[in-house]
């Protein structure tokens, strides 16, 4: 594997502003790639806004969706009906009404349990990408979104669970979360994550601030080991700076 970059540090006014970077990012990066694109999703709230906005009239028409595929760095293990379905709300908010139904793929949760789900998840992305080993040269994803929890987690890799120090297997199933919702999870790993072009975490809002402020300090937490074989963007709005730096970059 290539060695990951240190993230670059992007600040923005507020969570509209970052919404809006978010979506000029995603546009640069699906109009790098004349071929077909995989783009990872995340759950929580983070993108909710880029979701909304990527789904809305003025930038829907700028997407070549019969070109992308959509995928998700973890899931809850609830049923596509259940709100806290991570995928669902991106189905809800963007995907249903613009993607081809067979470019989306969602974490299935009808499987037995969170492990069997995960493997099913690693099938499917091994048969995308046409190899069950990743090449460094070639990622599985232009880009991955990420968000941040209060504890450090990203994706549903919590400190200093198993599912962080995972090296071989692309999917993981996670039988208990450390925050809320408090539910099983399947959560891709660090190694699957970080192959792609761009990993790009959206961190906003002044709640964000004490794990943005462990973060930036570089603590060995899930959000900080997790980075791109390409580049790694935090981009953060200004309520989530540490009070020493805000306003100041
Ligand atoms: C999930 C997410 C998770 C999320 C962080 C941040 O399933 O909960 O994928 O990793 O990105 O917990 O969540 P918020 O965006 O809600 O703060």
């Amino acid at each position: 594997m290539a060695a990951a970059g240190e993230p670059k540090l992007i600040v923005v006014a507020d969570p509209e502003a970052l919404a809006q970077a978010a979506a000029e990012r995603v546009m640069a990066l699906i109009s790098a790639n004349p071929g077909r694109i995989a783009i990872c999703l995340t759950g929580g709230s983070s993108p909710k806004k880029l979701y909304q906005l990527l789904g809305s009239d003025a930038w829907r028409g700028k997407i070549p969706w019969d070109r992308v595929h959509w995928f998700i760095g973890d899931e809850r293990f609830v049923s596509e009906s259940d709100p806290l379905n991570n995928m669902a709300v991106a189905r809800a908010t963007f995907l249903d009404r613009n993607a081809p139904a067979g470019h989306i793929h969602p974490i299935p949760t009808t499987a037995e349990n969170p492990d069997e789900s995960a493997e099913a998840y690693a099938r499917k992305l091994k048969a995308f990408y046409g190899s069950d080993q990743l090449d460094p040269a070639r990622p599985l994803f232009d880009l991955v979104l990420m968000g941040a929890g209060p504890d450090g987690h990203t994706a549903s890799l919590f400190p200093g669970y198993p599912a962080v120090e995972e090296t071989a297997r692309w999917v993981v199933g996670v039988p208990k979360a450390n925050v809320a919702p408090f539910v099983p999870r399947v959560s891709l790993t660090l190694p699957a994550l970080a192959s792609c072009r761009e990993m790009l975490f959206e961190i906003a809002g002044h709640d964000k601030q004490p794990i943005l402020t462990r973060l930036l300090n570089g603590e060995t937490l899930p959000a900080v080991r997790a980075r791109s074989n390409g580049e790694t963007v935090w981009m953060v709005d200004q309520a989530a700076l540490p009070e020493g730096i805000r306003g100041g970059r």
